[in-house]
């Protein structure tokens, strides 16, 4: 749930000027620019919307103390460059809400205005991310196109007329209309126009708002990169008809749907009509479940009454009108600092660059590291350690860093240092590529990577220990870990130095194939996936078949693995493609036995369900070496799932006897409840078949 940005009370005069003084510069930069690129950023959504709130609660609790041109008063804060086209009826911004209670108190604002309750319903669309412009249609032709500018008077950019998508120059029908909507840069957009500025010398845009905002002002560059529109609304032109007298929100957008002209209708995340406040709520939160995976930016959800009498006598005001609100969802962008780049070496031996950054919230939880490309991109980016970046979710949920507030950097700052050497061995580093790579390649990595798979709660590969893996990665007969399923007696007897031991590993390697799914899942080494997820995820899908067939969706459906690890774990069970089919050549069981998994077990309830089992204090008897993950893992292959704490629906509390009488709480919940408490003896008794298992 979206709160509220935290506002901090403005208390002086002085400080109400100054945070005025911040604002404007925010907003001159955001939509201003300088012509060419729209400027830097120097402050991120976040903080002007707060910054906004405090201003306006100063303002209300001093009223004669308000400017006259307070930020609060005016359309883009007063920043917007105004251009000489007049605007037919003003284009006016938006009020903001954070959350469903102002939602509704907004409502209910409505419904005072109107003296009744709203009877025409709301539509719910997207608020999209770019630059407000006027697209004015004569006879079905696209004439001329005008940016919001101050609302009243806006800038001439009609250069970009045929380079954005869902504005065609030609309509089916002889119509004329004045269509209202944001342009923008998709993501693959802007990837594509920061490709060709940089083709042309010119440095990237920041980010793609600032981009279409750029691109729409700049007239005279040698290149026109593509953008996107979809049209929010309409107002009739020159005495044109197009538009039906008294026609409801939702009409408009139909009709100009029908004309051609893209519409909120027609996006990914769809206007959609709702009867009440509390409906519209409902769709406000489908939309936000949707926003990590749309191909473009937004940043709130526009709320508005739909019918045109309802607009008109809930009025307008001097901003904004009463009649539609914007529920801003939470900043997925944020400016913080980075303080210092780190280079992990990955599987296959390239340097992966990351971020770590002062710890900022985006979007609901703290981000302290984020995604670097690689040393060309860190220079293209100019990035500098001490600099003010900004920091952006993408689609994919990792955050990434997408640009330095050069105009915010430290004299200390220094561009980020690259490695001399591979961070990971020692080695050299290929730098022949933008992706620099340990000359090792993936052997780079392996014997670590061996030594883990070979670990006795994986591959279970007893004896072969770091020397002998050192000796096989450096012969090359050891390249990935599904060679290992290949080895041939002679090469282990001459890596271990004896026969006697060759045999003895080629028989354990024999025995590590016929593990199950779970233990050659585990043996992949996937970033996070260790040992209980790999269980999991084998329980989960049951043949590796069905691992590799599920797109992020699907992994997700995987206990613990949420939306921020699923896309990464899908793509690394792509990557190691090959590998996988190696070790199933070889002969690795590529199946969960049925009584690997839950279901089944004497932990399965009756109704197939797994029991819930929580575990309390140090366990003793055949359970004392399992250590607390061991036993969280046996509850699993029983069939069971384990909890932290109890409730009605918990099926057994292990617990050793209360020492003295005296009961823990959880055993005193336990009783209290009814839950059945069994002593970890017991408890090893009743799972006796799966303890000496060879999960
Ligand atoms: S309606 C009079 N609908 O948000 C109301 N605006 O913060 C006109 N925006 O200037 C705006 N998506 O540039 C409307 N679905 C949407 C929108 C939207 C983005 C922008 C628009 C407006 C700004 C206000």
């Amino acid at each position: 749930m979206t709160t509220s940005p935290a506002v901090q009370a403005l208390t002086t005069p002085a400080r109400y000027t100054a945070a005025i003084a911040r604002v404007r510069a925010a907003a001159r930069a955001y939509y201003g620019g300088d012509g060419d690129v729209a400027a830097e950023s120097v402050m991120d959504d976040a903080t002007y919307d707060r910054e906004l709130l405090a201003i306006a609660a100063y303002e209300e609790a001093h009223p004669g103390e308000a400017a006259a041109d307070s930020p609060t008063r005016q359309v883009a804060a007063g920043a917007a460059p105004a251009g000489d086209v007049a605007h037919t009826v003003p284009m006016l911004s938006l009020d903001n809400v954070f959350s469903a209670e102002q939602l509704v108190a907004w409502g209910e604002g409505l419904r005072r205005r109107l003296g009744r309750p709203v009877e025409g319903g709301f539509t719910v669309e997207p608020k999209l991310d770019g630059a407000a412009i006027a697209a004015r249609y004569r006879d079905g032709r696209l004439e001329r196109i005008v940016t919001r500018g101050d609302g009243r008077f806006g800038e001439d950019v009609s250069h970009v007329i045929g380079t954005v998508e869902g504005l065609p120059e030609q309509l089916g029908a002889p119509v004329t209309v004045e269509v209202r909507g944001e342009v923008l840069f998709t993501r693959a957009q802007f990837e594509r126009a920061n490709e060709i500025r940089a083709e042309h010398g010119a440095k990237v845009f920041s980010n793609p708002r600032n981009g279409a905002s750029g691109t729409l002002r700049a007239k005279d560059r040698p290149y026109r990169p593509a953008m996107t529109f979809w049209a929010y609304g309409a107002v009739d032109l020159d005495g044109g008809s197009f538009l039906p007298a008294g026609a409801s929100h939702s009409e408009v957008l139909t009709a100009l749907s029908r004309a051609g002209v893209r519409t909120t209708r027609d996006n990914p995340a769809a206007a959609r009509f709702v009867r009440t406040v509390e409906e519209a709520q409902a769709r406000i939160e489908e939309i936000r479940a949707m926003r990590p995976g749309l191909p473009f930016g937004i940043d709130g959800v526009v709320v508005k009454a739909d019918a045109a009498a309802e607009r008109r006598a809930a009025g307008t005001g001097s901003r904004f009108p009463h009649w539609a609100i914007a529920y801003k969802l939470p900043a997925v962008e944020r400016t913080t600092r980075l303080l210092e780049v780190e280079w992990n070496v990955g599987r296959t031996g390239v340097l992966a660059p990351r971020a770590r950054l002062e710890p900022v919230e985006i979007d609901g939880s703290v981000v302290e590291y984020a995604t670097l490309h690689n040393p060309a991109d860190i220079r293209r980016r100019d990035l500098h350690v001490g600099d003010t970046v900004t920091v952006y979710k993408a689609g994919d949920i990792i955050p990434r860093v997408r640009s330095a507030v050069v105009g915010l950097r430290p004299a200390d700052a220094v561009e980020v240092p690259f490695p001399g050497e591979c961070p990971n061995c020692g080695g050299g580093i290929d730098r022949s590529q933008e992706r620099w790579r340990c000359v090792k390649g993936a052997a780079c990595r392996l014997p670590a990577l061996i030594a883990y798979a070979a670990q006795r709660d994986c591959l279970d590969i007893d004896g072969l220990g770091a020397t002998y893996v050192n000796a096989l990665v450096a012969s090359g007969a050891v390249t990935d870990i599904a060679d290992l399923y290949t080895l041939d007696l002679e090469t282990l007897s001459r890596a271990a130095g004896s026969a006697k031991r060759g045999a003895s590993l080629v028989a354990r390697i024999e025995a590590a194939k016929a593990r199950p799914l779970s233990r050659q899942v585990c043996a992949l080494g996937i970033r996070n996936t260790g040992r209980r997820l790999s269980q999991r995820i084998a329980a989960h899908f049951r043949t590796m078949d069905a691992i590799r067939a599920a797109d992020a969706e699907a992994m997700r459906e995987v206990e613990g693995i949420g939306a921020e690890k699923a896309p990464g774990i899908v793509a690394a069970f792509a990557e190691l493609g090959p590998v996988i089919d190696k070790m199933a050549a070889a002969g690795a069981t590529m199946t969960e036995p049925a009584d690997e998994s839950a279901g089944g077990g004497p932990l399965a309830g009756e109704d197939g369900r797994p029991m819930k089992v929580v575990v309390t204090g140090k366990m003793t008897g055949p359970l004392a070496d399992l250590g607390r993950t061991g036993v969280k893992d046996l509850i699993e292959r029983a069939g069971g799932k384990a909890g932290d704490s109890v409730t009605a629906a918990t099926a057994y509390l292990v617990a050793a006897p209360a020492a003295g009488g005296r009961l823990s709480a959880k055993a005193a919940k336990a009783e209290q409840l009814g839950v059945k408490v069994l002593t970890p003896e017991e408890f090893a008794e009743l799972l006796a078949g799966h303890l000496d298992g060879s999960v």
